[in-house]
């Protein structure tokens, strides 16, 4: 039984780098909880990984469905232990080029609870609501940091030795949308 909502977040940083940060699987073990990322099958625009994350004691390994939807949207499918959980991120900048950039991510999910645990589902909203501002938080302090240091500059995840997800995808909608210095820019 399906059960959705929606979260709308905040960050002061261009879209280039907030997508960036969804794409670069590097920086997963930084977030609290989870611990390694391995990615085990990526085609241009989609891809399978498995993440191991920390809860209590025990170590949980999940496979996760990734799909970059130029030039703004990252689609994420999980088999999680509440059930089946779609996730699609959109992300929208304002006061482009200007020292005020800023994103707003609008976060839908869909959850496919067990008839068991439905009549329970504002519960598992609220942890994970909770989840989601924990990993906001931190993914707010590389961004802002980033944004601060290099602008709206996102060259440095293009480099060859980077390991960016979908990196020729991204590359086309940052030469698109703005996001490399001027002359790197396709004319
Ligand atoms: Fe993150």
């Amino acid at each position: 039984m399906r059960h959705h909502f929606t979260i709308v977040k905040h960050v002061r940083c261009s879209r280039a780098n907030v997508i960036a940060n969804y794409l670069d699987l590097e920086h997963m073990p930084a977030h609290s909880g989870l611990m390694a990322c391995r990615v085990m099958s990526e085609t241009g625009q989609a891809a399978c990984f498995e993440i191991t994350s920390k809860v209590g004691p025990l170590k949980i390994r999940n496979v996760h469905y990734y799909e970059f939807r130029p030039p703004n949207q990252i689609f994420h499918a999980v088999e999680s232990p509440l059930g089946p959980m779609y996730v699609l991120s959109t992300v929208e900048e304002f006061g482009s080029g200007t020292p005020d950039v800023r994103s707003e991510v609008t976060v839908e999910t869909t959850l496919d609870l067990p008839r068991l645990l439905f009549p329970a589902r504002a519960l598992v909203e609220r942890l994970l609501r909770r989840l989601n501002r924990t990993v906001h938080v931190e993914d707010c302090a590389i961004l802002e940091r980033r944004q601060r240091l290099f602008g709206d500059d996102v060259s440095d995840y293009l480099r060859d030795e980077q390991p960016l997800l979908f990196k020729d995808r991204f590359r086309e909608s940052v030469e698109r949308g703005g996001g490399l210095p001027r002359a790197l820019e396709v004319r």
